[in-house]
């Protein structure tokens, strides 16, 4: 029987292709791409349809997008190869991670959240290593999971030490309805030794 995140998240990539099909890459990770190592092996983690691993692709980053959902990764595959470029899609669960130590030079994390990653990160990057990282805090005004959404300052704590190029907690507004406002964290960070 598949893992059921592996179940919710393919019926959403097949029953909603529209809203995550060629979506636009993230202005965290346009904002620094130029600094990036070229030819940088990179890791986009829980990737789905990879805004951000196909952005850095296209610039000539050798990029593995993880995620559990083959449906999300079919996407990935179809965008990539419209756009003539290389990506490297593996389908794991990141729930109970293990990643090589100091081999990669760019990790991605979008809009996932598991815990146990933080420590997978801290060992994976190379010294010198960028971590892009953006998604939901936990918002007073709305229910939400504690094991899917940041607490406040959690992010900034768990990176503590690393060099930090950018740090927010801010909103993301789609539409002028306050009600779809979310609160969310990001993180651009270099791993120091
Ligand atoms: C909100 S989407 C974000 C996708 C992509 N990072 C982006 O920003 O467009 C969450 C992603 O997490 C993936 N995911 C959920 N549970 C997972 C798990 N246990 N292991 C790996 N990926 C998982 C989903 O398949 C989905 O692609």
């Amino acid at each position: 029987m598949a893992h059921p995140d592996a179940q919710f998240w393919n019926t959403r990539y097949l029953t909603e292709k529209e809203h995550w099909f060629r979506r636009r890459p993230y202005a965290l990770v346009r904002a620094y791409a130029d600094q990036l190592p070229p030819g940088g092996l990179t890791l986009d983690v829980a990737a789905g349809a990879a805004p951000a691993g196909i952005y850095l692709a296209r610039r000539g980053l050798r990029v593995i997008a993880m995620d559990i959902s083959e449906a999300g990764l079919r996407l990935a595959q179809q965008h990539a190869r419209e756009l003539s470029v290389s990506l490297y899609p593996v389908v794991m669960d990141m729930t109970d991670p293990w990643l090589p130590s100091a081999r990669l030079d760019v990790i991605l994390n979008f809009y996932y959240l598991s815990r146990p990653l933080f420590a997978c990160y801290r060992q994976a990057l190379k010294p010198g290593g960028w971590l892009f990282f953006e998604t939901f805090v936990q918002d007073t005004h709305r229910s939400c999971n504690p094991a899917h959404t940041l607490e406040s300052g959690e992010l900034y704590s768990a990176f503590q030490g690393w060099e930090i190029l950018h740090r927010a907690e801010t909103w993301r507004k789609r539409g002028t309805d306050p009600q779809s406002h979310r609160k969310i964290a990001q993180l651009v960070a270099r791993k120091t030794t």
